[in-house]
């Protein structure tokens, strides 16, 4: 039921860990499944992701997704990290089954809550970001698969 490279980033996942002082944190939790999810960025004076590190109670998928995420991340300007959303990062895991589409929904929210977070302590606006929520379970609700 999960595609190979789902079961690679689930088995030998990616960035697992945390980063002291980060330039960035964020967690978020559904409050369906009861899953959590935190995300350290290290970021440089350019806006450039130098590192990036997760951590997480969550399932196979979410630790898959967010695997893949912090890899898409990972070198890329804090704008061009708004990119990575969990679409893309389900396309380049060759997709997840539909039921575990919202898991792919932590790393996301993860990741923008941690850009906000960086975004808030230096004062700049990162274009398209909006306030994270800490619960994405009502969200998920609204979500077109
Ligand atoms: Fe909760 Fe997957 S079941 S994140």
């Amino acid at each position: 039921m999960y595609t190979e490279k789902v079961m690679d980033h689930f088995q030998n996942p990616r960035n697992v860990g945390e980063i002291e002082n980060a330039s960035g944190t964020g967690t978020v939790g559904n409050a369906k499944c009861g899953d959590i999810m935190r995300i350290y960025l290290d970021i440089d004076e350019n806006q450039v992701i130098r590192d990036v590190k997760f951590k997480t109670f969550g399932c196979g998928a979410a630790v898959a997704t967010s695997s893949m995420a912090t890899e898409m991340v990972k070198g890329k300007t804090v704008q061009e990290a708004m990119e990575v959303t969990n679409k893309a990062v389900m396309e380049a895991l060759d997709g997840l089954p539909p039921v575990k589409v919202h898991c792919s929904l932590l790393a996301e929210e993860a990741i923008h809550a941690a850009l906000w977070d960086y975004a808030q302590k230096n004062g700049i606006v990162i274009e398209g970001l909006e306030k994270p929520k800490s619960d994405i379970s009502e969200h998920e609700e609204d979500e077109e698969y």
